[in-house]
């Protein structure tokens, strides 16, 4: 227990039970918002002084103490008190410890209520941007892969039955579109965590004359929040940010779940670094896919840290509840979830290697060329539902007989069409399907090409600190 007397004590009789003290407490988790603790508190006594409302003096020694206790801090020299009810309460009871009066005059028009909301606004934009740059890196490398793969045929899939070939560089660059939306998502969050609280006092404003707008200068905030109330109630930008952290987490899972399916004997056509898989302890030959699985897994608590906060807001009548509190661990963990998840992805994914050989044949089974010979009819003017029709016979006369399309006599397919003829060949080639698709968005080359310059682009306009 803490021998820091509580700073609310004046109207208790008795000490808080320590059942209470040890439920309350939220500084074994908070306590990493000391940084923005600091800072928010230097800002405010900041313009208190300015204000008038505590002498300049008073403000200056507030800060200097601040500023002592953080250095402290980052030097790993100050020792938290666990006992403390939290992060702020901590330390405003060592400032007034170390400095006297001018400590007690730091909260002054301020109450813990949009303390904290500062506190976790603050930290949340640093979270959005850091999470950001993870994702840039990763956005980066899936260009660069792409790049390399833009020849490499494989076969697309829906209902995970093979559909139509496509490229390894378009299959990276679908999951750049993602990684680009992830980005957006998490520049929203920060945009609405970047609005500055104080002021809003415990729900109702204050009778101090603050200048709100200083302050939100101070600490680089883009606006002030314009309702007491909701000041000191939404959390709605760690929500934004919960479910942009699930979504991102939902596309990292999806193409975990591809190459653990990929690396499978079955597919064959992944190879993870061997610095990127464990083995069994029983079975000599196993190469356990873990990175990915891991992931795939913390998507599902990244969810739940998304479900804990929605569900802790449901009920909660204005303004603050001390419900409000579970906010920070649901965040941290997604946070935490996230800078783990990140980095060991993209290093998982740049030594990962792709068996281009496997691929290939394996796009050349499952009829993958089926609508191309479909579409090659059309070309000669066939009407397309009769084109898919032949074309589908065509597939059940060689599903019958272990054979490819491109198996089939010229004779063959004259039984099943007058239209064909001897360049049918050449067009069904996966190669023709792939660089015949070359329309913006599609899986050519070119068109593929296209999409990196585009993405280079806004990469150029997205970068975190742009
Ligand atoms: N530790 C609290 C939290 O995280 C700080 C706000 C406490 N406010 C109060 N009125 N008890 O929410």
């Amino acid at each position: 227990m803490s021998d820091m007397p509580k700073l609310w004590a004046g109207r208790f009789a008795k000490p808080t039970n320590a059942l209470l003290d040890d439920f309350q407490s939220s500084i074994p988790f908070d306590q990493r918002l000391i940084q923005c603790d600091v800072m928010g508190s230097i800002a405010h006594a900041t313009m208190l002084g300015e204000q008038g409302i505590i002498a300049k003096q008073d403000a200056e020694q507030i800060t200097k103490g601040l500023e002592q206790i953080l250095s402290e801090y980052h030097a790993g020299e100050l020792t938290i008190d666990m006992g403390a009810e939290d992060v702020h309460m901590f330390v405003e009871a060592l400032l007034t410890e170390r400095i006297g009066e001018a400590g007690k005059r730091l909260h002054t028009g301020r109450s813990r209520n949009d303390q904290v909301a500062l506190d976790v606004r603050m930290y949340a934009r640093d979270a959005c941007e850091h999470v950001s740059e993870l994702l840039m890196t990763l956005l980066e490398l899936l260009i660069q892969r792409s790049k390399e793969h833009l020849e490499t045929i494989m076969p697309g899939y829906t209902h995970l039955q093979k559909a139509q070939p496509v490229t390894l560089g378009f299959h990276m660059m679908a999951y750049a579109q993602m990684i680009m939306r992830d980005i957006k998502h998490f520049e929203n969050a920060r945009a609405e965590a970047d609005v500055m609280p104080l002021g809003s006092g415990a729900l109702a404003g204050t009778t101090y004359p603050l200048n709100r707008e200083r302050v939100a200068e101070l600490l680089g905030f883009a606006e002030v929040t314009d309702n007491a109330l909701d000041g000191v109630s939404d959390r709605d930008f760690l929500l934004s940010f919960l479910s942009a952290a699930s979504i991102c987490m939902m596309h990292l899972s999806r193409f975990c779940e591809e190459l653990i399916l990929w690396s499978t004997n079955e597919f064959s056509t992944a190879v993870m670094d061997d610095g990127f898989a464990t083995g069994s302890s029983i079975m000599p030959q196993k190469k356990n896919p873990d990175a990915c699985e891991l992931t795939r897994g913390k998507t599902g608590r990244v969810y739940g840290d998304l479900m804990a906060l929605l569900t802790v807001m449901k009920g909660l009548p204005l303004a603050y509840n001390k419900d409000m509190q579970e906010d920070k661990e649901a965040f941290f963990d997604a946070y935490d979830t996230l800078l783990k998840c990140l980095p060991t992805f993209t290093e998982m994914l740049r030594t990962t290697t792709f068996q281009k050989d496997e691929m290939y044949r394996s796009a050349g089974l499952g009829f993958t060329n089926a609508t191309d010979l479909a579409d090659y009819l059309v070309g000669k003017g066939v009407p397309f539902r009769d084109a898919h029709h032949v074309s589908g016979s065509l597939v059940g006369k060689c599903v019958k007989e272990n054979r490819a399309l491109c198996d089939l006599s010229l004779d063959e397919l004259h039984e099943a069409h007058g239209a064909f003829e001897g360049d049918i060949y050449e067009a069904i080639s996966l190669e023709a399907c792939v660089q015949r698709r070359k329309l913006r968005g599609g899986p050519a080359g070119e068109a593929v090409l296209d999409s990196i310059n585009r993405a280079k682009q806004w990469m150029k306009v997205h970068s975190p600190k742009s």
